[in-house]
């Protein structure tokens, strides 16, 4: 079992640490506090200390918070490498809690208000305390992503934090995400960024503010056009990203091709589609052979924000495995994550849509589970209501699907003998 929070670390607004920023924005781990090494104490010391040895054992950290986090990698091993060489992979800053666009897939205003008090803002010198801790203590910190749940733009210190976060780790990827509604200043490309993300989710104003919800195309495109050509313009050598969620209303072939005509005549490096589960209803575009060509310089990628089908598959096993041990409360939040992911995943299919067959199995499998007699009744329900709407969709037949799963499996023990056979000295492994 791993988890982002062996490795990374989410550092909200308020100046506390929370434990990563989809579910387990929910968990704060530790309240800033000016007399404790944030380094030593907390990340490298008991609080995340305590998280690693639960991961490491297998357990999840925080079974309430854990059973509907999309970054929690049942299917992952441990890998203790991070913790015993002072390594963070991705120091993620929230600058600003608040922002101006109400997008569908991302907090309101009320639960802005209701979840986060004051300050909105990071403050400076509490951020300044954090790379001080970390510096001190011989940390590496691989990237510095300056996003959160607000808009960084919001921070009118923002630039700074970055010039700070630069002046302390002058090796790390100093990344931002932005909903670009911002004003654009040459000084802005010599702050010391390297990596700037445009979000921007369409090609005019009907296809972005559906889902960019009280958004200006104009004003997000012609600031991140002003960006692209400011940094080429000073000779700064940063990376330039549109990052644009595909959903119904912006993935047409057309919306595609200009997205790309746009892409570069603003002059960005890259044109980045993103699947996702939130929001709006989901695009059906899935891989780059689903995007028409348009010849242009800039680099097409594609990368999923989806619940990833072998951690489901995998949690359902340690769930059967946990009722084996007579571990029901370790059973009850592996059933619940695996039930939680697809419900994530296929929240926003219309009466229309099939399911994936594999993804059928996978409920199958897990109704069949949750039968079990050590479940409680409460837990029972909550599976099924989560699952409610998909049993409808369930085209295949319980024994068709219990074959998908042998098949699954005897692939996955064929595959596991020939990467042991691979290595050297694996005969003892194999037998
Ligand atoms: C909450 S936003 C904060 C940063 C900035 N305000 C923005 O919109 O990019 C953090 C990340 O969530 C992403 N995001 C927003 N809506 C999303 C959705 N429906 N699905 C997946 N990611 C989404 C953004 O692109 C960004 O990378
Ligand atoms: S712009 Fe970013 S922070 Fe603002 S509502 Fe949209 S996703 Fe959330």
């Amino acid at each position: 079992m791993d988890c982002h929070s062996n490795h990374s670390v989410f550092l909200r607004a308020d100046g506390s640490l929370a434990c990563w920023d989809d579910a387990g924005s929910r968990r704060t781990l530790h309240s800033f506090d000016p007399t404790v090494d944030a380094s030593q104490q907390v990340v490298f010391g008991s609080v995340f200390g305590e998280i690693r040895r639960k991961l490491h054992k297998g357990n999840m950290p925080f079974p309430d918070v854990c059973q509907d986090c999309m970054v929690f990698a049942s299917g992952a091993c441990f890998n203790p490498g991070w913790a015993a060489n002072k390594e963070i992979l991705i120091f993620q800053v929230e600058p600003s809690i608040a922002c101006t666009l109400e997008c569908p897939g991302c907090m309101t205003l009320a639960e802005r208000k209701k979840r986060h008090g004051p300050p909105w803002n990071l403050e400076m010198g509490i951020f300044e305390k954090y790379l001080s801790d970390f510096k001190r203590d011989g940390v590496t910190v691989r990237t510095i992503d300056f996003q959160g749940h607000g808009e960084p733009l919001i921070n009118r210190n923002v630039w700074q934090m970055v010039s700070l976060a630069r002046s302390h780790f002058p090796d790390a990827n100093v990344s931002m995400c932005t909903n670009a509604h911002g004003v654009f200043e040459s000084s802005q490309v010599r702050s010391g960024i390297s990596e700037m993300i445009f979000a921007i989710d369409g090609v005019d104003q009907e296809s972005f503010e559906k889902n960019r919800a009280r958004g200006s195309f104009e004003k997000a495109y012609s600031f991140m056009k002003a960006f692209c050509h400011g940094a080429v313009a000073e000779g700064r050598d940063i990376k330039t990203v549109w990052k644009y969620i595909l959903f119904d209303c912006n993935d047409s072939r057309e919306h595609l091709l200009r997205a790309q005509e746009l892409a570069s005549e603003a002059g960005v490096n890259e044109l980045l589609f993103v699947n996702s589960q939130l929001g709006l209803r989901a695009s059906k575009v899935f891989s780059l052979e689903d995007i028409p060509a348009f010849d242009s310089s800039v680099v097409i990628r594609m990368s999923s924000y989806l619940a990833n089908f072998h951690d489901v598959l995998h949690s359902i096993d340690k769930a059967r495995f946990a009722l084996f041990q007579l571990d029901q409360n370790g059973a009850s939040a592996n059933l619940m994550f695996s039930s939680n992911m697809i419900r994530r995943r296929f929240a926003c299919l219309s009466p229309t849509d099939e399911l994936p067959e594999e993804y059928q199995a996978l409920v199958y499998e897990i109704l069949d589970l949750s039968a079990d007699p050590q479940f409680d009744e409460q837990t029972r329900l909550r599976i099924k209501g989560g699952l409610h709407s998909l049993l409808s969709k369930l085209a295949i037949s319980l024994l068709e699907a219990k074959n998908l799963i042998i098949r699954w499996k005897s692939e996955e023990v064929v595959r596991l003998a020939t990467q042991l056979a691979s290595q050297p000295n694996s005969d003892n492994a194999v037998m």
